[in-house]
């Protein structure tokens, strides 16, 4: 049943004098969620931000640091005022009640109109345990602390596109599995990590790793637990790509890359929050629960080559002075030559710089950094090999109601996003923020290209040697048989 809001709110004053509950608030995602709150809904009356201390760092530091890092610069510069309107909330979602104590969770229940969960374990292969307890329970003890909140207006869940890769298609649905999500928390809560082990690959059945599992039986626990709540899914695909770590790869040919900037994601998880209040959505049985695949593959497809030549091609125009390799991607369609290649100009380079390291007195990194790195990005090749199709008709039509009222400052159009000027802006934010360069001009990185690029053919020529010299050697050791 879909009943029309009379005043249709815009986003921004569906906010005023509400309180939101957001998990994850300390992530890549949740930071940003959090932030666009902050800022474009200037009404809000509080974000109750859930935070566990870690790594010895209490939840007073680590909640500075986030408001201290360049993703909060505009708000510390502009409305350093509504960083106050933070309430911390110690916990941790692996927990039981996520790990609140009782007081803050009365709290809750009297303050909070919505919820917003992105904290999850994003390995995809963490112990199933792990997996479960994170990705799964978490979202059981959320749902039944949101089943007492008094006031509460809507609820966002955030799964992932690639959570069913089993279908060629991806609709914006919610696709049964043949497994009780509650069953499967019963199994990792009584059982230890040894015993899970034994018959994880056998649960998995055509799931990937245990990350999506576990976010694909979430979805369903939804549809158990939660029918009764006003209630949507935002499912991203990629939000963030690999800083160029990796020289060639493994695609399927023609396979889409589907990367959303995360601003986009952000305005997808706010305005979902909205729509589902505002059309007061009641959820049984006929009215099947939102979703929404923030994905950009079915509006402005692109793929995976022409997505690597473009990043090559900005790291070629204006290289870092922070650049540590020569900038190029060599695409395979064949595991067997793309493992080749990973093994002479990775592998091979790697023990080199260990060698050099380890008769210099240095550190000996390069190969625990390589092996570290290919299993995580070969653990994630499958969203580059399988043949899949993201839907995200919703996701247009929660777009075209939003010109309804003045929501500018959420729209989420990629159609009409370019991917050269992406890749710019992309590529220069990696530089300010994450390799905090403070200079953005490319004098130094211009030079040390050049050096770069003659490094490469000298390794091209050791590695040539490398290979005859071995030749001879095995045709003499055979030719002496
Ligand atoms: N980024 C992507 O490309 C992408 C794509 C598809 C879907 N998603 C989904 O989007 C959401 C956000 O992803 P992200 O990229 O922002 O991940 P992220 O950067 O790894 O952040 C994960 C967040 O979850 C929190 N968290 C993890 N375990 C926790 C625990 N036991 N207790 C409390 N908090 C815990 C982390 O807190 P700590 O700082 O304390 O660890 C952090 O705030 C996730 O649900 C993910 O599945 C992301």
């Amino acid at each position: 049943m879909v009943l029309q809001d009379i005043n249709r709110p815009s986003i921004s004053d569906f906010y005023n004098g509400r309180s939101v509950f957001v998990t994850g608030g300390t992530g890549f995602l949740g930071k940003l969620v959090v932030e666009k709150l902050l800022r474009s809904c200037p009404g809000i009356e509080n974000i109750y931000f859930l935070i566990r201390s870690r790594h010895n760092k209490n939840i007073k530091d680590r909640h500075l640091k986030v408001v201290n890092s360049p993703a909060f610069d505009l708000i510390r510069e502009k409305n350093p005022e509504a960083l106050k309107k933070i309430v911390l909330i110690e916990g941790d979602v692996s927990c039981l009640e996520l790990g609140i104590s009782k007081a803050e969770q009365e709290v809750l229940f009297e303050k909070v109109s919505v919820v917003i969960h992105t904290a999850a374990s994003v390995a995809l292969n963490d112990s199933l345990k792990k997996a479960v307890l994170t990705n799964l329970r978490s979202l059981r003890e959320l749902i039944k602390l949101a089943h007492q909140m008094k006031n509460l207006k809507s609820m966002i869940h955030t799964s992932t596109a690639y959570c069913n890769l089993i279908l060629p298609e991806i609709k914006e649905q919610i696709h049964p599995i043949d497994i009780d999500p509650h069953a499967v928390i019963h199994l990792c809560e009584n059982f230890p990590d040894e015993v899970l082990k034994e018959f994880t690959t056998t649960l998995l059945k055509n799931h990937q790793n245990t990350y999506v599992f576990a976010k694909a039986l979430a979805e369903i626990l939804i549809t158990k637990d939660a029918k009764d709540l006003p209630i949507a899914i935002v499912r991203p695909s990629i939000n963030a790509v690999a800083r160029g770590m990796f020289c060639s790869g493994y695609f399927a040919k023609d396979a889409l890359c589907d990367v959303v900037p995360a601003d986009m994601v952000v305005n997808t998880i706010i305005a979902a929050s909205w729509t589902v209040t505002r059309e007061k959505t009641t959820f049984c049985d006929d009215s099947p629960i939102k979703v929404y695949n923030s994905v950009s593959g079915d509006a402005h497809p692109i793929t995976f080559e022409s997505f690597a030549e473009l990043s090559v091609n900005i790291g070629k125009t204006y290289p870092s002075a922070k650049v540590v390799w020569y900038p190029e991607m060599r695409c395979y369609e064949s595991k067997w030559a793309y493992e080749v290649d990973q093994f002479f100009t990775h592998l091979i380079p790697a023990y080199l710089t260990d060698f050099y390291q380890k008769l210099s007195g240095g550190k000996t990194l390069a190969v625990k950094f390589y092996t570290t790195h290919k299993k995580i990005f070969d653990a994630a090749n499958f969203v580059a090999t399988l043949p899949f199709k993201f839907k995200s008709d919703k996701c247009e039509e929660l777009l075209n109601s939003m010109e309804d009222s003045p929501n500018e400052e959420f729209y989420f159009d990629l159609r009409s996003m370019d991917w050269k000027s992406y890749h710019h802006d992309f590529y220069f934010g990696i530089r300010k923020f994450i390799l905090k360069e403070h200079n953005l001009d490319s004098v130094k990185g211009k030079k040390k290209l050049v050096k770069l690029r003659s490094m490469k053919y000298l390794l091209g020529l050791l590695l040539i040697a490398f290979v005859v010299l071995t030749v001879l050697k095995l045709n003499e050791f055979l030719f002496k048989l």
